[in-house]
């Protein structure tokens, strides 16, 4: 079994962008489960309180992402860049030698308002995951614009080509997973 954590870039109750975690979590082949990870009571990432320690809030998902064998990161675009609330978990969870994401198969997907889908997000996004060596699966991305009429009030996805989207890049994480694997486990 592998199992995936997930980090939704809104909080908002409503949130397309959970809807969209939830259809990816529905299209995963069956190897493959979620669990979303909450980080609703991060603090406001300080080096001082750092210093004291990880707060046990961020200790905690820092250890869930640890033990993952990927990670879903399902975001917004807020003003062109990603959402301060998932930049700041993602700065308290890099820090220390033994930093969570390195060597981490990570899968991004976004949903806007907007047509666009977070194509800015995205980028932005990669390159932070770069400098703490994660290791994001390139294609196929996805992007969800116009979401509003794309998802119903239920959470339920009506667009087709969103849902054949989705599932062709959870049946391609599953087989980037495994890869990763392979690369980081030496040959013996
Ligand atoms: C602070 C803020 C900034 C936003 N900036 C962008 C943006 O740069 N690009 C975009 O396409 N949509 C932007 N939006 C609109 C979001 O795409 C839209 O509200 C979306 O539904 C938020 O995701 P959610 O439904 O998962 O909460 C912004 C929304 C907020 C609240």
């Amino acid at each position: 079994m592998l199992n995936v954590v997930g980090l939704c870039g809104s909080l908002r109750a409503a949130s397309y962008n959970r809807m969209l975690m939830r259809l990816a979590e529905a299209s995963m082949p069956t190897s493959m489960r979620l669990e979303v990870l909450p980080w609703r009571d991060v603090a406001i990432f300080d080096a001082d309180v750092l210093a004291q320690g990880l707060p046990p809030a961020v200790a905690a998902l820092r250890e869930r992402v640890r033990r993952a064998d990927g990670l879903l990161i399902v975001t917004p675009e807020y003003n062109f860049s990603i959402p301060g609330g998932l930049k700041n978990l993602i700065d308290w969870l890099s820090r220390g030698e033994d930093q969570p994401f390195a060597m981490k198969p990570v899968a991004i997907l976004s949903a806007t308002g907007g047509p666009l889908g977070g194509a800015r997000v995205q980028y932005d996004l990669r390159k932070v995951m770069l400098f703490v060596n994660a290791m994001v699966m390139v294609k196929p991305e996805v992007f969800v614009g116009n979401v509003a009429t794309k998802f119903n009030a239920d959470g339920q996805c009506s667009d087709d080509a969103t849902r054949k989207f989705v599932a062709a890049q959870m049946a391609a994480f599953e087989a980037w997973i495994a890869g990763v694997k392979r690369l980081a486990t030496p040959a013996n």
